[in-house]
Order: structure tokens, then C-alpha cells, then sequence
């Protein structure tokens, strides 16, 4: 390996999410968090060299989007998912939570139907409810520890339902979802009309063995109804530079939608977001075919730890994201108390099964992007906790 991800970096006192809001977020502030979705693992050194370079020049001002900058992005999609974007598709936002927040507001009106997927990254959930729209589950079925959509549902939801969040893949419980998988929904998209807003955050780390489909590409009649969110901080560990792409074939579409981001002035973007975005998709290749390597490994060893040492608990082994899913639900406990036990009395912080909505009780989701020690220590603390609690 040419990146040595066994570093520790010490990540307190940085105003970290993950690192200094533990006594705000888990009302203890020595847990070992292992919950936000952002790297322990250090950007690597030519991200922070660009970044550095420009932050050299001792003026910040207002800024644009460079060629340069969307040929790294149409370079990337062409070379790592076989995608031909042009530039004109891609518009910017702070976010692709925020992205699909414009979505909604943009493209539906209240009272309209929204499905998403549970368990699923919750702020799907907030996108919906906050504006006034009306959630509709469509919960994933998970059958012989494997999760799957359950299309009988959908294609009665799809016929009044005018959009649906998908998280290709899925966050928390890692599924790259199959081309077959992929039609299946894009045929009911098509049939119904029904808009999808394809979040591919994750594109990028589909762990080895796996592939990931970019759903805008299953079908040429998907153009008018699909909206792809992309973005270089989830791969690259850039979250705290708020960049992200929404990518759009459809003129008409594209235009309602840049319209209304347009009228919120939040398109400016940041400066050091745009640099930090091309430098990691211009030399981003070999750091990340490594990185997935590492984290592949480390899923790997924890799920070897779980079989060897404590069998109760049950991963669900990602495709994608450097997420695992993990179902504690054979110890018997609540949410409230499995959530207690863990971060009092094991000592880490994850991020409870049940805030990802129905289908999450009794699991919590660990994020493995870290070095391996923090892994072993993790998985160490959870093991003495349980065992105490067995025996
Ligand atoms: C599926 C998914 N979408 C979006 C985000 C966050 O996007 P952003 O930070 O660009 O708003 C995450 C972060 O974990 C995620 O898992």
C-alpha cells in the first residue's frame, strides 16, 4: 500500500461533529464514536496540497466553478462508472442533503407522496416532512440476513406517489443494488411517472466485488424522471467543505430545478469545496482502490471477530459504504436499552438502528472507516460489555 491508513490522528479539539459534540450527542464524552459518516482516515496528501496551495493565496474572494473543475467530475463518472455527463447536467449544491431538500421544494407540492426505503439515512425522512409533503414507506424486506426492495408494495405506492428517494447504494445496510434490481424500479418509475431522486453519495465506495449502476443509466426513458446526487466528500473525506453535485439529463427538468436553487443564492459554493472536489477526482484513483481495500479488511475482521468472539450479534456484510449494520436484536433488549448499554456501559458510540426508521429495531450502524486499531478497540469494549452481561 502506498497510504498508510494505520495512522491515528487525533481529530479532538477540531470542532468535530464526530469527535466534540459526543457529550451533546451521546451524554458522555469519552464513548469512542464510531457513528457520523466521515473518515477517520486521513485526506490524503494531494487533496490537502491543492487546498494548501490555494489557501496560499492570501486572497479568498468570490469565485466560479472552473472548466477544470467539471472536467474532473465528467472525467471521474466516465472513468470509474462508464457515465457520459455533460457539463451542462450538473448543477452545484452545499449538499446533497440540502440537494434533495431543493428537490422536494422544487419539484413536488405539499400533500404530494414521497416513498423512501427504510431503514435509510434519516434525513430522507426530514427532506419529506419538513415541507409538508406525506412519507410513504416502502420498508426493504430481510430475508436470511439479506435485504431486498419489496416491489409488490411499490408498485401500488408508485401509482399515487409522485416521487421516491433512492439511496443507491444504501446507507445503512450497504446494498449496491443490482442492475436487475435497478430495471425492475426504473420500469415503475417510467410506467408511473414517478420521479426518482437517485442519492449515489456512495457510488464511489462500492467495496471489491461489487459494482455500482448509476440508476440515471438503466433506462434512455428514465431521462425526464430521475435526478442524480453526487459528490467527491463521502469518498474523500471532504464533508466539512460542503460540496456536491446534481446531475440532470433532462432539460426541463434540470431548468425547474436550477431555477429554484438559483433563487436561493446558495449556488456561489465554496472555494476550497471546488479545489478540494478536483484535486480528489483528478488524482483520486489509486487513494481510493486502497482505501476500499483497508476498509473492506477491516469489515472483514470485524465480522471474524463477531463469528469467533460474540455470535449474538449479527452483521449484515456491506457491498457498499464503509457502513456495517449490525443486529443486536438475539440479546433481548429495547432500543432504549441497547442504545444505554452501548454507550455507557460498552463505552462506544453508534448510531441507533431505530433512527433509520421501521426495520431498524434492534440494530445499530458502525462506521468502520477508521484504522484498524480503533476497530479492534471498539469491537473489544462491545465484546467485554456483553460478556458481563451473559455471564
Ligand atoms: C445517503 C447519504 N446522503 C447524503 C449524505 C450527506 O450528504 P451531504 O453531507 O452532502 O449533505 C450522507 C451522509 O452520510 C448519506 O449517507
Amino acid at each position: 500500500m502506498t497510504y498508510n491508513f494505520d495512522k491515528i490522528t487525533d481529530r479532538a479539539g477540531t470542532a468535530s461533529v464526530k469527535y466534540d459534540l459526543r457529550q451533546f450527542i451521546f451524554k458522555n464524552p469519552d464513548v469512542l464514536p464510531m457513528w457520523v459518516a466521515d473518515m477517520d482516515l486521513e485526506t490524503p496528501d494531494f487533496i490537502r496540497e491543492a487546498v494548501v496551495a490555494r489557501a496560499n493565496h492570501p486572497i479568498y474572494g468570490y469565485t466560479f466553478r472552473s472548466e477544470s473543475y467539471y472536467e474532473s467530475i465528467i472525467n471521474w463518472l466516465q472513468k470509474r462508472h462508464n457515465w457520459k455527463v455533460e457539463k451542462d447536467w450538473i448543477l452545484f449544491s452545499p449538499g446533497v442533503v440540502p440537494a434533495l431538500n431543493f428537490a422536494v421544494l422544487a419539484l413536488t407540492n405539499p400533500g404530494d407522496e414521497i416513498i423512501v426505503q427504510p431503514p435509510v439515512y434519516f434525513p430522507f425522512f426530514t427532506a419529506v416532512k419538513e415541507h409538508n409533503r406525506h412519507l410513504v414507506y416502502n420498508q426493504l424486506q430481510f430475508k436470511g440476513g439479506k435485504y431486498s426492495i419489496n416491489f409488490d408494495q411499490l408498485e401500488q405506492q408508485a401509482q399515487t406517489a409522485r416521487m421516491l428517494i433512492l439511496c443507491n447504494p444504501h446507507n445503512p445496510v450497504g446494498r449496491a443494488w443490482k442492475k436487475d434490481e435497478l430495471s425492475r424500479l426504473a420500469d415503475i418509475s417510467i410506467k408511473n411517472n414517478l420521479l426518482v431522486i437517485s442519492d449515489e453519495i456512495h457510488a464511489d465506495l462500492v467495496l471489491p466485488g461489487n459494482t455500482h449502476h448509476v440508476f440515471a443509466e438503466i433506462d434512455p426513458d428514465l431521462d425526464s424522471n430521475t435526478i442524480t446526487m453526487h459528490a467527491a466528500s463521502k469518498t474523500f473525506n471532504l464533508a466539512g467543505l460542503a460540496s456536491s453535485s446534481v446531475i440532470i439529463k433532462d432539460e426541463t427538468l434540470r431548468e425547474q430545478l436550477k431555477t429554484y436553487i438559483s433563487s436561493l443564492h446558495v449556488d456561489m459554493g465554496n472555494l476550497f469545496g471546488f479545489v478540494a472536489t478536483q484535486a480528489a477526482f483528478e488524482g483520486g484513483e489509486v487513494w481510493l482502490d486502497e482505501v476500499l481495500d483497508y476498509i473492506a479488511a477491516n469489515v472483514e475482521w470485524a465480522n471474524v471477530f463477531l463469528k469467533q468472539n460474540l455470535p449474538q450479534v449479527k452483521m449484515v456484510v456491506p457491498e457498499a459504504t464503509y457502513m456495517v449494520w449490525l443486529d443486536f436484536s438475539e440479546f433481548g433488549l429495547t432500543d432504549d436499552e441497547l442504545k444505554e448499554f452501548l454507550i455507557n456501559k460498552a463505552g462506544v458510540g453508534l448510531n441507533a438502528g431505530v433512527d433509520f426508521g421501521p426495520g431498524g429495531e434492534g440494530f445499530m450502524r458502525m462506521n468502520l472507516a477508521c484504522p484498524r486499531k480503533t476497530v479492534e478497540a471498539a469491537f473489544e469494549k462491545i465484546n467485554v460489555a456483553f460478556s458481563e452481561l451473559l455471564f
